[in-house]
Formats: C-alpha cells, sequence, structure tokens
C-alpha cells in the first residue's frame, strides 16, 4: 500500500476503488467517469474510510437480519463487489437469525397442500411456495457469506452475487403475485430450507453439500415441471419467470460445486464419499428423479456424481 493513494468514491459517496499512486487523471480513468476521486494520506485512513461504508461480510450479517422483505432486498442490493472483504474475521453470530416477517405462518411441509393449477387461487399457491423459497435462499447467500471466514475473496463475491440475483428472484415472483391479487406472507409456509442451514451452521463442507449442490440442485429438477404447469395453464409470465431463474440457479449450483471442491480439496477428502457421509450425517433428504442431467451437467456435476445420484433414486 502507497503512503498516499487515490481513493474513488461513488456518487453517493461509497468508497469504491482505491487507485494507487497513479496520477488524477489516469486513476479518474480506472474508474467510472462520474466518481469523485479523494486523496487519502495513509493505510490506516483508507481502512477507517471503507469500514465506516461496512465491509461486505458484515453488510450480509446486517441484511441477514432484517425482517422486512422489501428492506432485506434494498439491503441485498448494497453488497457491491467493491466493498472491503475482511476474509480472516471470526464475526460472532447475533441474535434474531434469520431475519424474516411475522407471516407467511411456518408450518410442517405435509400441511402444506399441493392445489391444482386450474384455479387462481392454486396458482397463487404455487407462486407464493416460490417466493418463500427464494426469501429462504436470499437468507442461505447471506448467511454463508458471513458465517465461514478464512476462504479467498472470490467466495464471498460469489455469494454476494448469488444473494442479489435470489434478491432479483423474490422480486420477480413477489411481483407476480402481487398481480394476482396476492402477497408474500398470505399463506403458510414450511421451513425445510433454512432447517438445513440451522444444522450445518458448523460446517462448511456440509453446508455446500447439503444447500446448495442438494437442496438448490433439487430446484434445477423441479424447474421444467413447474414451468410446463404454469405454462399449461395459460400463465406465461409465470413461466418466463421460472425460465430466468432456472438459467441463475444453475450458477448457484456451479458456485456451490466449485466451492465444495475447493474445500474437499483443502480437507483432502474425495467429493463423492464425503458427500454420500453428509448426506447421512445430515439426514439430507433423499432426491427422486426425474433429474435435470442437462442443467445438472451445466452446473458442473460429473458424470460419476450424476450415476451416484441416480443409483440412490433407485
Ligand atoms: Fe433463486
Ligand atoms: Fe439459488
Amino acid at each position: 500500500m502507497p503512503s498516499s493513494c487515490w481513493l474513488a468514491l461513488t456518487p453517493a459517496g461509497r468508497p469504491f476503488q482505491v487507485c494507487g499512486q497513479a496520477n488524477l487523471p489516469i486513476a479518474r480513468q480506472a474508474v467510472a467517469p462520474n466518481c469523485a476521486i479523494l486523496t487519502v494520506a495513509s493505510k490506516s485512513e483508507l481502512r477507517e474510510i471503507f469500514m465506516s461504508a461496512g465491509s461486505l461480510r458484515n453488510k450480509a450479517l446486517t441484511a441477514l437480519l432484517i425482517s422486512d422483505p422489501a428492506q432485506k432486498v434494498a439491503a441485498v442490493a448494497e453488497l457491491s463487489e467493491m466493498l472491503v472483504i475482511d476474509c480472516h474475521v471470526e464475526i460472532q453470530a447475533p441474535e434474531g437469525i434469520p431475519g424474516r416477517p411475522p407471516q407467511p405462518l411456518l408450518v410442517p411441509p405435509q400441511q402444506v397442500k399441493p392445489r391444482s393449477m386450474g384455479s387462481p387461487q392454486g396458482r397463487a399457491a404455487l407462486i407464493h411456495s416460490l417466493a418463500h423459497i427464494e426469501f429462504n435462499a436470499i437468507n442461505l447467500a447471506l448467511d454463508i457469506l458471513w458465517r465461514f471466514a478464512g476462504l479467498p475473496e472470490d467466495f464471498y463475491r460469489d455469494w454476494a452475487r448469488v444473494a442479489r440475483e435470489e434478491a432479483y428472484h423474490f422480486g420477480l415472483l413477489e411481483g407476480h403475485l402481487r398481480a394476482l391479487g396476492y402477497q408474500y406472507g398470505d399463506l403458510p409456509a414450511h421451513d425445510g430450507l433454512w432447517e438445513m442451514a440451522e444444522r450445518t451452521r458448523d460446517d462448511l463442507l456440509a453446508r455446500l453439500a447439503l444447500v446448495p449442490r442438494t437442496l438448490e440442485a433439487r430446484g434445477l429438477d423441479a424447474s421444467p415441471i413447474v414451468r410446463d404447469k404454469l405454462a399449461g395453464a395459460g400463465d406465461l409470465a409465470a413461466a418466463a419467470i421460472i425460465d430466468i431463474i432456472l438459467r441463475d440457479e444453475i450458477g448457484h449450483v456451479a458456485v456451490g460445486n466449485h466451492w465444495y471442491r475447493y474445500e474437499c480439496e483443502r480437507q483432502d477428502a474425495d467429493p463423492i464419499t464425503r458427500f454420500a457421509e453428509l448426506a447421512t450425517d445430515y439426514r439430507a433428504p433423499r432426491l427422486r428423479g426425474p433429474f435435470n442431467l442437462t442443467a445438472r451437467r451445466e452446473a458442473g456435476f460429473t458424470d460419476e456424481e450424476l450415476e451416484a445420484l441416480q443409483q440412490n433414486a433407485r
């Protein structure tokens, strides 16, 4: 770190990028043209400016604690990749994780009944359950971001992007739900996704194996079926939303696969045998076909893993 440098600020005054000792016109070219440029005298002054804006992991935790969906979505939008990433800071878990609104009422999965697509109410119930999955998915991405220290910066950047995309999915579904005359919270929902986050809160490898690589990957299998149901019922707008979600979710599972393999290598574990052990130890749901093998391959599952998945489902 040079003894003095340029610091670029966004139009809203947030620290954006350190430009080093380059002269001012070059520094200005290196960042967005509407950034303000500030001269910073010392490393400690620079750190103070960044910390006052909040680090990525702290801001993720703040967003996780927010109960109101609209405020949570707004806080997730603030998780810029340009924020300082304090990879090695161990953050203590505060009370109140995860922040979620008082509604929907959370009930056991067997009490959430599938409804016919033939009625607008049935379609709204399906969209509501998908919105609930996406709301949970926002919290899951935020949780892995703040909870696990000591990973490379790209780990945190990847999950910040996932959180932003989950917030986008939630917004799309919530908007569609409103168009159908309902809002998020109107119907009961179950808590299966967050329960797995709870179970794996002390074990990154288990979290990666069982949340993105199992529960989110199950979404890849379900998407074409759900999409066809909605299109068949004439709700083409909802079907188009599912197309966007499937496209992005392939990326999320790919992120899960990437960091699962990274962590397996770090722990000198075989990815396939360790996965089977974790699924048993943490009582993962047994997945049933049909599997979306094309999407799963695109998300980075190997042929050997897909064979093991299909064997297990028989
Ligand atoms: Fe999503
Ligand atoms: Fe996702």
